[in-house]
C-alpha cells in the first residue's frame, strides 16, 4: 500500500521551517517519529535530517489512516504551517509551529524498528550495528555524521585555497612502510600474485613530490590489519598531504593554519547540529587560542620526561617528577636496584588524594603492572603530617624527607613511585597519571589542548625483531646534528618528525622525507634491508629519486579521530558511517564471509583453515 510520490515536490526540510513560514503551503516528506492519537485529534513527528516538526490533524475522519501511523513510516504531507494552537515545545527547533494537513501521502510503511530510533537508547551496539540503516537515523548519529562532513568541506576549502591539489593515488598496490599487516588482494591475472591495500599513499604522495605538483592532499581511505581500538579501525581515512621546497616551519605552519581554520568555522556548526553548547564554546576558545598564540610545541624527550606520553593529555597538570637522584642512595633496594640497572626513579604527586583505600591503591597497581611495572611504591602524606608508606620501612627519616621533598608533597598528598627502565617508567606513570586524571575529574571534556610534538626519536628498539626499526617509516630524515652517531649509538638520533596531538590523542604525525641518496641507503641499511629487498620494495621511489627530487615533507590526520575529538565522541565508530567491530567483521553486511568456491578457482587460491 505505498504510494508514488508522482505529482508531488518536496518544497522544505521539517526543522528548516519558521515562525517566518506561518500561513505558506508546504510539503514535506520525511519519516513518522511519533504517532499520537488524542481522540480525534492526531498528532505525527515528522522527521528528516534537519528535525522534527508537528503535524496536527482533526481530520483523521476523513482519512483514518492519520490514527495509525506506524513509526519510521515515510509519508508526504502538504498542508499550512501554522502558529502552534497548544503549547509550545521548548525543547524543538520547530516548538512554536506546527504543520495543519490538507493531504497525505504513505510513500512506504515500515515493520516495527528492533529498537527505537532516538538519542539516548541504550541498545547494544551489535545490534545497533545489524541495523546500521536505522541506527543512522538518529539525531545524535545525524549530528556526528554531518559534522564530519563539514570538517571535510572545510579541509578541502582551506588546502585548496593554500595552492593543494587533490590527486588519488591507487588502493591496489604493494606493501607501503607504516609497519602495520597488510590487507591483500589476490591476483587473478597473476596467480600467486598479491596487491596490498595502503596502509596510507605514503610512496605515491613523495612520488607526486618527483613528479612537480608541489602541494598534493588527498582525503584518503587507509587499510590496517591491526587489533582494534576505541580509536582505531581497519580501514580509515586520513587527510593526508605533501609539499615540496620546504621545511618543518613551513609545515606545522600551514598545519596549525589548517586547525584553526577548520575550529573557527566549524564553530557555529555546532549549534545548528545540536551539539551541547559546553563543547561549543570549547571549540570556539580553542580556535581562538590557535588564532592567538598558535600551537604550543613540546620535544618527544619532554613530553616522555613529564607526561609518560608522546602524546600528552594536556588538559590537567600533574606531571612526573624525576627522583632518581634523591634516592640513589637510599635504604629501598626497589629504588637502588632500578637504578643500578640503568633505570630511574619518578613519581607523581596525587594531590589531595593521601586517603585513598588501600583497595583503590591496589587497583592503580594493577593499572601499572599492565604496563610492566613489577610493582607501585607509594607515601601518603597524613593531615597530622606523618607518613604511610608501602617502604618507609626500609628507608630513614631524613631519606622519607627529602624524597617528599622533592616531590613537592603537602599534607593531604599520596605520592606513587615507579623504579624501572625509562620506557617502563614512562609508559606505567603516564598511564597512572591519566587514571588519576580521570578518577578525580581533573579533564575537562569540554576543553581542546593542541600540542606539537617534535624531535621524535629517528629509531627505535625491537626486541621482538632484535633490531632498530624505523619510529615514522623509512623515508624520514634525520636530524643533521645527530646523524654522526648512526653507527656510534643509532638510538640517540633524532629525526625531523613531528605529531599533532590533541587531548592525549595522535591525531596526526609526519616527517621531513630523505631526499638525499646517501642517507637513505645508509637509513635502510641501519633497519636492516639488504639493498636486494629495499629495490624490491621500494626500487621505484629510490629510482624516481635518482632523476631530480625536490626536498619535500609531509602529515597525514586520521580524520576520524579528528571527527571523534570535534564531536565530543569516545569512539571512532560514533564517527563513521558504517563501522568494523572489534574482530573486524561488518554486522550489517556479514563480512568477511566465505566465498564461491569458483571464486577461488579462478583467483588459483586454496583455503586451508587452522586446526582448531
Ligand atoms: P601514521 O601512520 O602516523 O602516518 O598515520 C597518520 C594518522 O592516521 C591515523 N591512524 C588511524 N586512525 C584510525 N584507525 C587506524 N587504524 C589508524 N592508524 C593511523 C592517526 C595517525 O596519526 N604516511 C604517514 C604520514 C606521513 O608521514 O605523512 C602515516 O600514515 O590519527
Ligand atoms: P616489596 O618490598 O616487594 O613488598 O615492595 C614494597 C613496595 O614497593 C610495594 O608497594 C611494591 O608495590 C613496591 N614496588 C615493587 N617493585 C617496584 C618498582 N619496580 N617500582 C616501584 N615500586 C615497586
Amino acid at each position: 500500500m505505498a504510494e508514488s510520490m508522482k505529482g508531488l515536490k518536496r518544497t522544505a526540510r521539517c526543522a528548516e521551517l519558521t515562525e517566518g513560514d506561518i500561513g505558506k503551503r508546504v510539503t514535506l516528506m520525511g519519516w513518522v517519529a511519533k504517532c499520537r492519537n488524542k481522540g480525534g485529534i492526531v498528532f505525527v513527528d515528522l522527521r528528516d535530517r534537519t528535525g522534527i516538526i508537528q503535524i496536527v490533524t482533526e481530520s483523521e475522519g476523513a482519512d483514518p489512516r492519520w490514527g495509525s501511523l506506524k513509526t519510521e513510516s515515510t509519508i508526504a504531507v502538504t498542508g499550512i504551517v501554522e502558529k502552534r494552537g497548544g503549547a509550545f515545545n521548548p525543547n524543538l527547533r520547530t516548538g512554536t509551529i506546527e504543520v495543519i494537513p490538507d493531504s497525505l501521502r504513505v510513500l512506504s510503511e515500515a515493520l516495527t524498528p528492533p529498537f527505537p530510533v532516538q538519542d539516548g537508547i541504550d541498545t547494544r551496539e551489535d545490534l545497533r550495528l545489524k541495523y546500521r540503516y536505522l541506527d543512522l537515523r538518529r539525531p545524535e548519529l545525524q549530528h556526528r555524521i554531518m559534522l564530519r562532513s563539514k570538517i571535510v568541506e572545510l579541509v578541502r576549502s582551506f588546502l585548496s585555497g593554500e595552492g593543494f591539489l587533490d590527486i588519488e593515488t591507487p588502493d591496489l598496490i604493494g606493501s607501503t612502510p607504516e609497519g602495520a599487516r597488510d590487507y591483500l588482494v589476490p591476483s587473478r591475472v597473476h596467480p600467486g600474485a598479491f596487491y596490498a591495500l595502503p596502509q596510507s599513499p605514503q610512496l605515491f604522495k613523495q612520488l607526486l613530490m618527483c613528479s612537480g605538483f608541489d602541494r598534493y592532499y588527498q582525503i584518503a581511505r587507509c587499510f590496517r590489519d591491526e587489533d582494534l581500538r576505541a580509536d582505531r579501525q581497519p580501514e580509515f581515512t586520513q587527510i593526508d598531504m605533501e609539499l615540496s621546497f620546504v621545511d618543518q616551519e613551513d609545515v606545522l605552519d600551514v598545519n596549525t593554519r589548517l586547525l584553526g581554520y577548520v575550529l573557527k568555522n566549524l564553530a557555529p556548526a555546532y549549534e545548528a547540529l545540536e551539539f551541547p553548547k559546553e563543547l561549543a564554546a570549547g571549540v570556539a576558545a580553542a580556535a581562538k587560542e590557535i588564532e592567538e598564540n598558535g600551537i604550543s610545541r613540546m620535544t618527544w624527550q619532554d613530553a616522555m620526561d613529564r607526561y609518560g606520553s608522546d602524546k600528552p593529555d594536556l588538559r590537567f597538570g600533574m606531571e612526573i617528577t624525576d627522583v632518581t637522584e634523591t634516592v640513589r642512595n637510599c635504604g629501598f633496594g626497589v629504588f637502588t636496584g632500578a637504578i643500578a640497572d640503568g633505570g630511574m626513579v619518578r613519581g607523581l604527586n596525587a594531590k589531595g588524594m593521601a586517603d585513598l583505600p588501600r583497595k583503590k591503591i591496589d587497583k592503580l597497581t594493577e593499572v601499572a603492572k599492565t604496563y610492566g611495572a613489577k610493582g607501585l611504591a607509594y607515601i601518603a602524606v597524613k593531615e597530622d603530617g606523618s607518613f604511610k608508606s608501602s617502604f618507609s620501612k626500609f628507608m630513614t627519616e631524613d631519606e622519607m624527607a627529602a624524597l617528599v621533598a622533592a616531590m613537592d608533597g603537602e599534607k593531604g598528598d599520596l605520592l606513587l613511585f615507579a623504579a624501572d627502565s625509562f620506557k617502563v617508567v614512562c609508559a606505567s606513570l603516564g598511564a597512572l597519571r591519566l587514571a588519576i586524571g580521570k578518577e578525580k575529574g581533573l579533564i575537562d571534556p569540554n576543553a581542546f589542548r593542541f600540542v606539537w610534538i617534535t624531535d621524535f626519536p629517528l629509531l627505535e628498539w625491537s626486541d621482538e625483531e632484535n633490531r632498530f626499526m624505523a619510529m615514522h617509516h623509512p623515508f624520514t630524515m634525520p636530524n643533521e646534528e645527530d646523524w654522526d652517531r648512526i653507527d656510534s649509538d643509532p638510538g640517540s638520533v633524532r629525526a625531523e618528525a613531528y605529531d599533532i596531538v590533541l587531548n592525549g590523542c595522535e591525531l596526526g604525525g609526519g616527517s621531513i622525507r630523505i631526499h638525499r641518496n646517501n642517507i637513505q641507503e645508509k637509513m635502510l641499511e641501519v633497519l636492516g634491508f639488504t639493498p636486494e629487498r629495499a629495490n624490491e620494495q621500494f626500487g621505484f621511489l629510490l629510482t624516481a629519486f635518482k632523476y631530480g627530487v625536490p626536498p619535500h615533507a609531509g602529515l597525514a590526520y586520521g580524520l576520524d579521530r579528528m571527527a571523534m575529538l570535534l564531536s565530543g565522541s569516545e569512539s571512532i565508530r560514533d564517527v563513521i558511517a558504517f563501522p568494523k567491530v572489534k574482530d573486524a567483521s561488518d554486522l550489517m553486511i556479514d563480512a568477511p564471509s566465505a566465498v564461491d568456491p569458483k571464486q577461488l578457482e579462478e583467483l588459483s587460491i586454496e583455503v586451508r583453515l587452522p586446526e582448531k
